[in-house]
């Protein structure tokens, strides 16, 4: 008989520090819910990676991990065909932390880029030990399935170089062992902030949220920044760069209308009010029917615990042969008689 054939994988997740918002579907939640039947995929909600910033006042955990279970949920994540789990249920992850420690030098580690920008941003006088290796973590995250591509937003391109070089190293010292993953980065890299800054983030205070209702829409949208050099409707205004166009390429699925709104503007033609009420109607078109699933899935009180449970148990299978696997491939599989006593 023939073995069904394998479904390459896909590893990516996030660290559960609350909601997700626009620039998180378009960056990196499209292509999950798009390849989650083509990839056997593998979700992880990160809770070991949050305590390299924050390892105190973490009694809003619990609640972060469903929200962003809830969101998974929501945006279209299926529970039957995707595995959900929690990180800190997968305890071999630590283990291939561990090892791929030692196939990184500090130096490298240190040249990572999003370090120096978490150190700027939290006021992080010196990393601590794990802060420094939050690269290595995220490989050992990627490998434990052993993962071909990471789908995941701009941001996290450098820490994926950083697994790419690891793999390498393990595979060049110990022999083909690992697949090396590919990075998958979405349609809008770095979707612009409602403030006309460069990025979409909660800290910024300039996200619109895949939670947020049609009213909190709508005023967000109302009070976003566009062409600041347009005074009046009559003034030709600037569709490139403004963030009230971005989001209507985003999100509009009317290309027409978009085209039009995009020509009376230019010409002036029209004002900034219907260009951004057609656009707060077509984001609560699309936030609509995540919302209504969400509302649904809400319903059931046990699934988030569920899905993550069963989700966890098997990310400990698969972590478990790749621990296997790579202490096999070091000649670290000591086969004591006894052996069988350790055995978890
Ligand atoms: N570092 C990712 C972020 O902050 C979250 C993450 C942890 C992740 N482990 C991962 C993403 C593995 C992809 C693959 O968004």
């Amino acid at each position: 008989m023939q073995s069904a054939p394998t479904r390459p994988r896909i590893l990516t997740g996030d660290r559960p520090t609350g909601k997700l918002h626009l620039g998180h579907y378009v960056g990196t939640l499209a292509n999950r819910v798009r390849l989650q039947q083509e990839y056997d995929t593998f979700l992880i909600v990160a809770d070991y990676h949050m305590l390299t910033t924050k390892i105190e006042g973490l009694a809003e955990v619990q609640e972060n991990v469903r929200e962003l279970v809830l969101t998974y949920l929501a945006v279209g994540i299926d529970p039957s065909i995707t595995t959900i789990y929690l990180q800190s249920l997968a305890p071999e992850v630590a283990e291939l932390n561990l090892i791929f420690g030692m196939l990184v030098t500090v130096p490298r580690l240190q040249r990572v880029p999003t370090l120096k920008e978490q150190m700027r941003d939290l006021r992080i006088e010196a990393a601590s030990y794990g802060l420094l290796g939050y690269p290595v973590l995220q490989a050992a995250d990627i490998l434990l399935p052993r993962a071909n591509l990471v789908p995941v937003g701009r941001d996290q391109a450098s820490h994926l170089e950083v697994t790419r070089e690891i793999v390498r190293r393990f595979n060049d010292t110990f022999g083909p062992t690992l697949p090396e993953p590919d990075t998958l980065i979405g349609e809008v890299p770095t979707l612009v902030g409602t403030d006309g800054q460069a990025k979409m983030s909660k800290s910024l205070d300039n996200a619109i949220y895949l939670s947020d209702d049609a009213r909190t829409v709508e005023k967000k949208v109302m009070g976003m920044y566009t062409d600041p050099t347009r005074l009046r409707a009559t003034d030709p205004g600037h569709v490139e760069g403004n963030p009230v166009f971005d989001y209507h390429d985003a999100f509009n699925p009317d290309k027409a209308e978009v085209e039009d709104l995009k020509t009376r503007y230019r010409e002036g033609r029209v004002g900034d009010v219907e260009v951004k009420k057609k656009l707060a109607r077509a984001l609560n078109e699309f936030l609509e029917p995540i919302r209504e699933r969400r509302a649904a899935y809400e319903q059931q009180p046990e699934l988030v615990e569920r899905v993550l449970l069963e989700g966890s148990q098997r990310a400990r299978e698969e972590g478990r042969r790749t621990v296997e696997m790579v202490r096999g491939a070091m000649g670290l599989n000591y086969n004591f008689a006894r052996s069988a006593a350790l055995s978890r």
